[in-house]
């Protein structure tokens, strides 16, 4: 899919449609990685349980991963549970696991009707068995799609994942003069994927939270007061402009710069 698959679908004269022109369709984020965060305050300022605040937010996971696939975005990466989630509630997770179980069983028609590849990045052995079988049969169902490439970071640490890379380098039978930053990124979860270029967190708070550590390293953080049960297609229209007025060095200096010397 391309800008113009986005430019068909937004209404046309919204201001949805003139965020969309305003983005370079040749300078797009090849991965796009987002910290869904703010549910329970969504749903506490309306005196609902936490779990509402996640029941709504599915609506803004739709709209993110249509809207990342008529871009034609490589990668989109949803940060949906973290290893230190366990630590909630019983019920919350439950809940949490049940909504993801329904996403997945209304939306895998959606998702292949936009070629999109559904790929899980985490401990999935460590997912209960019913929802392993869901998430095998999504990624199975999708496997042959070639257009945006849609990880579901689930039981997700950024350390944990570190730590699983070295263990199966380690079981490959590496050598430690054969290690480097380019072989060990082939152990990663998300193995053959580019880098995020763009990191978004919803509802304020800057914090990295464990998320995907290696792969973050020269990513351009956006930061947005919304939270995710709010977020919608033009927050990530608004996120991509800005991403695109950066100018990113890699820890050198910018070429203009290089030029004049
Ligand atoms: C953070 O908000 C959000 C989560 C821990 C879960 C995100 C899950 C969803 C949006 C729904 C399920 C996802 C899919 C893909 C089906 P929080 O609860 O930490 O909010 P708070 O900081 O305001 O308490």
């Amino acid at each position: 899919m391309a800008l113009t698959d986005l430019l068909a679908w937004v209404p046309s004269g919204s201001p949805d449609e003139a965020l969309a022109r305003r983005i370079d369709a040749d300078r797009l984020p090849a991965h796009v990685a987002i910290i869904m965060d703010g549910n329970g305050r969504w749903a506490a300022r309306r005196h609902l349980p936490r779990v509402e605040g996640h029941r709504a937010g599915i609506e803004a996971v739709r709209d993110v991963v249509e809207t990342s696939a008529r871009l034609g975005l490589r990668v989109l990466t949803l940060y949906a549970f973290s290893v230190e989630n366990w630590k909630r509630p019983a019920t919350e997770v439950g809940t949490l696991m049940t909504l993801l179980k329904r996403y997945l069983r209304l939306e895998i028609d959606a998702l292949t009707k936009n070629n999109i590849r559904f790929n899980v990045v985490g401990r999935r052995e460590g997912l209960a068995p019913d929802i392993q079988h869901e998430l095998g049969s999504a990624e199975q169902r999708t496997s042959s799609n070639t257009g945006t490439i849609f990880n579901i970071a689930l039981n997700y640490g950024g350390r944990a994942e570190i730590v699983d890379a070295a263990r199966r380098a380690l079981t490959a039978g590496l050598t430690p003069d054969q290690l480097d930053e380019q072989q060990f990124a082939r152990f990663l979860y998300t193995a053959g994927q580019p880098d995020p270029d763009l990191l978004i967190r919803t509802s304020g708070e800057l914090r990295v939270s464990n998320f995907l550590l290696w792969q973050i390293a020269y990513a351009e953080i956006w930061v947005t007061d919304t939270l995710w049960p709010d977020f919608r297609r033009r927050h990530l229209l608004e996120a991509i402009i800005d991403y695109q007025k950066r100018d990113r060095r890699y820890g050198g200096i910018n070429q203009p710069a290089l030029a004049g010397r």
